[in-house]
């Protein structure tokens, strides 16, 4: 209303359409788009990859001829992409150089040990660092982001994000698409001021929602593709906002991955839920369309999430533009799969997400560092029932440390899209999940939380402790099939 206001009289330049706030973006699907950069280690030995990130503030372009300023990861939004290899080692220096306020860094998705794993109270202060060791145990899309303790949702909103991919050998032999087809897609939703200063609002410590779509930090990119299989590596990088992916063509999304890896088997969907910090990666065929065809990968999210302009409706375009030879296939299993079963758990656990009082609490309790709400035997199998039973929220719940499967959701078989290893359970309004895990392969504290990170903050998190017993002095990939 206030564009439409403000806008009457002012021209805009050609391109640009006038939206709330007084504010200027740019038209869907003008702005090209681009993969953040590969990460090079700064040395490496014979197990070990040793890099360098630099956490500071920068001043970047999002929107064209507008300076924002962005809380990064070496200067840039999202930070640089790490490839790595299992069976190597990666070291990584977190520098927190000018950024003014402290951070923790967790990967997401690695089990590294506790002293490595960004605990939210670890803080690295301004003007130190910290090297964090990474084990790289098993292939999969993750992710690298800001944990600190009542500050994440801000931080991450202000740009310390970025992607982490662990490769294998069975995984770089499958003949899915590689190289430049195989794509990182990090969406979120942002919001600006007229200036270009990014806004970050929470509504009072319920949600941020922005009204603009980034992809890889490129509002609505356009991406040209050629006639062929490309792989996406999709990760929802948001705050709170939930998306329901889809294609305009009508036509399907072959799942291959889930947040911890390669799936049992491919699975075609029209469209899927996708909560915030979750990973599903698919494959699009673009060799059925012809060369000036443009697809656009949509949001059908029901609610839209708070946003009633529309413009989150869209994701990015790809527009076919060229031929190419294509040799990638997807094969029809991906990879090993054994199902945990239920009747193979030692006990049942019960979290309950609900907002009381103003706050965000699980089993009725903020985060307290010095409580700890389930302590498993390393190597136990056990069933968390995670459910929400209050209307009007949505919580997609992460476990640090392990990767586990549903087994049922609201006592149903789990969406044929999140079959497989995961780490993020979305657990919607009204939604019982029962999930399943075994505990290792580190003993120690963890945490367990809402990655709805504003819910995190205020306070929806908790922590679990692995206990070290005869098992776990045995290495091994526990809680993981080998490939
Ligand atoms: Cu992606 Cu504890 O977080
Ligand atoms: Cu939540």
């Amino acid at each position: 209303k206030l564009g439409a206001l403000a806008g009457g009289s002012l021209l805009l330049p050609a391109g640009w359409e006038r939206i709330g706030y007084a504010q200027t973006v740019p038209n869907k699907f003008t702005l090209p788009f681009r993969r953040p950069p590969v990460l090079q280690p700064v040395r490496s030995d014979a197990q070990t990859d040793y890099y360098e990130i630099t956490m500071r503030k920068a001043q970047v372009e999002i929107l064209p001829g507008k300076l924002s300023e962005i809380w990064s990861y070496n200067g840039i939004t999202p930070g640089p992409t790490i490839i790595q290899r299992v069976g190597r080692q990666s070291v990584v220096r977190f520098i927190n150089n000018t950024l003014g306020r402290p951070t923790s860094t967790h990967l997401h998705g690695m089990a590294s040990l506790p002293q490595y794993d960004g605990y939210a109270e670890d803080l690295i202060f301004p003007g130190y660092y910290k090297d964090y060791y990474y084990p790289n145990n098993r292939a999969a899309t993750i992710w690298y982001h800001d944990h600190a303790i009542h500050h994440t949702a801000r931080n991450v909103y202000m740009g310390l994000a970025g992607m982490y991919i662990v490769q294998d050998q069975t995984e770089l032999d499958l003949p899915l698409p590689k190289g430049e087809y195989d794509v990182p897609l990090i969406i979120q939703d942002k919001q600006f001021a007229t200036n270009g200063k990014l806004i970050f609002d929470d509504q009072g410590e319920k949600s941020q929602f922005g009204d603009v779509i980034v992809v890889n930090g490129i509002p609505w990119p356009r991406m040209e593709v050629a006639r062929r299989k490309y792989r996406f590596r999709a990760l929802n990088g948001s705050i709170s906002r939930s998306y329901q992916l889809s294609l305009s063509t009508g036509d399907p999304l072959i799942v291959i991955g889930t947040d911890a890896g390669l799936k049992p088997a491919p699975v075609a969907v029209q469209s899927f839920r996708f909560g915030m910090a979750e990973r599903y990666e698919f494959v699009i065929d673009f060799s059925k369309y012809p060369i000036g065809t443009q697809i656009v990968l949509k949001n059908t999210s029901p609610k839209n999430n708070e946003d009633y302009s529309g413009r989150t409706n869209a994701i990015m375009r790809f527009d076919v533009v060229r031929d190419a030879t294509d040799d990638s296939s997807i094969p029809s299993q991906l990879r090993t799969f054994t199902p945990l079963l239920a009747s193979q758990a030692v006990r049942t656990r019960e979290f309950r997400y609900e907002r009381t009082n103003g706050l965000w609490v699980t089993n009725g309790k903020v985060w307290d560092a010095n409580r700890v709400d389930a302590a498993p035997q390393f190597g136990d199998i056990e069933i968390w029932r995670l459910y929400n039973n209050s209307g009007g929220w949505f919580h997609p719940i992460h476990l640090h440390l392990i990767d586990c499967q549903i087994l049922d959701r609201n006592g149903k078989a789990p969406f044929p899209y999140e079959v497989g290893w995961k780490d993020v359970f979305y657990v919607g309004e009204n939604e019982s999940v029962r999930v399943i895990g075994k505990f290792g392969p580190n003993t120690g504290k963890y945490m367990q939380h809402c990655h709805n990170t504003v819910h995190e903050d205020h306070d929806m998190m908790n922590q679990f402790e692995v206990l070290q017993n005869s098992l776990a002095s045995q290495s091994g990939n526990i809680g993981q099939d080998p490939i």
